[in-house]
């Protein structure tokens, strides 16, 4: 029987995890494959390292070529991360006609049109279930599942780490600095961990997202980001005070005028709505397709067996492509590339959203005063409005929370770069979007 042959580009966490689950469930892939699934190389980054024993040790390597220049490997499971080397590999393996599974999402985000071009005009598969969200098949549902649909909205909390932290920061009431030591500890961190708190992570995630669901060519760069490092634990309490808790929210939405409205940034959802709920590192998307209506996916987005499941799923996949010859049956971004659509993407000033406003000011006459004119002059609305009482003496700053009405971005920001230029602003206001819908 001719088995599917792979090359293991990466030994990490999820490396270990796939030959594990490979070894685990050997039996049932190869009944539901049709063929086994045998691993002829696995390319390590460090000799001498202490491995899981599930890691055959006749198979490591540790040049990439090995696997790249095999003829007789059929497919390269890439899980190294990161844009290089692991981009030079994988269009490697494309040129040299292997299909690819990869996990990673920098590189699909950054230089996926390419990449997938490139697959296509080989008449290879590229897969990639595991960059988005790990473990939870949402890549499968809007590239098949949903396919007759046309998909209105894509929300969720898509990064583990940064909620992990939002979540132990609206728990324990501690601060920023302390959760992040904590998230950092119990081993939640990308390559570079700092993508995971600045929302890089979560906007590569949504890019991929987007243009499977909308059809659409798209770049990181088109979507806002802010990431979730400014947010402290008063505004965790002030949030609760309102009946909210702070989340990184992605979201794209297809918006009635055709412009796309894509961004990344940490948001006040109210206690009550299903994405309050997501707790610790555990990921949730919520769909919205114009015929089946909302539908929610959630689960564990990333750690070693929900990746490495969502790696051996698509290298069961592409193994039956194999095995009929039926390579590129799927397009793996619903479309063929040359049929993604170009979509103007709404301009970050025009989005408009109720906004948590904090301010922290000198507890004397006439600030609340200055700040109320100068947002009425930009037409913002206050909704609701609190000041902290004063816990120290006279000259200690007192914070001064300001629910807005909808208001544009644009307005605003310009109404709080004049606010802190006031006399009796003790440091730059604080703007965190509430939003309702989630
Ligand atoms: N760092 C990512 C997260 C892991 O925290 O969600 C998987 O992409």
């Amino acid at each position: 029987m001719r088995a599917i042959r792979i090359g293991l580009l990466g030994c990490g966490v999820v490396g270990q995890g796939i030959l594990r689950l490979l070894h685990e469930h050997a039996g049932s892939l190869e009944r539901r494959l049709g063929a086994p699934i045998e691993v002829r190389r696995v390319v390590a980054k460090t000799e001498g390292k202490a491995r899981a024993h599930h890691v055959p040790a006749e198979l490591l390597a540790f040049d990439a070529e090995s696997v790249l220049g095999d003829p007789e490997i059929d497919v390269v499971v890439e899980v190294i991360g990161g844009l290089e080397p692991a981009g030079r590999y994988v269009r490697t393996a494309l040129e040299r006609g292997k299909s690819v599974v990869t996990a990673n999402k920098f590189l699909l985000a950054e230089e996926g049109h390419a990449l997938f071009e490139l697959a296509e005009e080989r008449g290879v598969d590229l897969y990639f279930e595991a960059a988005v969200c790990g473990g939870i098949p949402v890549i499968r549902v809007l590239r098949e599942a949903l396919v007759a649909d046309s998909v209105v909205a894509v929300r969720g909390i898509v990064n583990g780490t940064s909620n992990y932290i939002l979540s132990r920061m609206q728990q324990e009431k501690i601060d920023y600095a302390v959760a992040l030591a904590a998230a950092q500890e119990a081993g939640y961190a990308e390559a570079d961990p700092s993508l995971d708190v600045n929302g890089g992570d979560a906007t590569h995630k949504l890019t991929i997202l987007a243009t499977l669901a909308f059809g659409a060519k798209l770049l990181p760069s088109h979507v806002t980001t802010e990431g979730i490092e400014h947010i402290s634990a008063i505004d965790m309490k002030m949030a609760e005070r309102f009946g909210y808790v702070i989340k990184l929210l992605a979201t794209a939405r297809s918006l009635p005028v055709g412009l796309l409205d894509l961004r990344v940034h940490p948001a006040l959802v109210p206690q009550s709505s299903v994405l309050a709920s997501i707790h610790g590192a555990l990921n949730a998307v919520y769909l919205e397709g114009a015929m089946l209506g909302p539908s929610l996916l959630s689960g564990y987005g990333a750690g070693a067996m929900p990746t490495a499941m969502s790696v051996v799923s698509d290298l069961v996949d592409v193994g039956r492509n194999i095995l009929r010859d039926a390579r590129g049956r799927v397009p793996q971004r619903t479309v063929p590339s040359q049929l993604l659509l170009r979509r103007e993407v709404q301009p970050a000033g025009m989005h408009v959203s109720p906004y948590y406003l904090r301010f922290s000011v000198m507890d004397r006459p006439n600030v609340i005063a200055k700040i109320a004119s100068v947002l009425g002059a930009f037409d913002v609305a206050i909704h609701q409005m609190i000041q902290e009482a004063r816990a120290a003496g006279p000259r200690a700053p007192v914070n001064v929370v300001v629910l807005t009405h909808p208001t544009r971005d644009d307005a605003l920001r310009s109404a709080l770069r004049e606010i802190q230029m006031l006399s009796g602003i003790v440091e730059a206001p604080r703007a965190i979007r509430i939003e309702t819908a989630a």
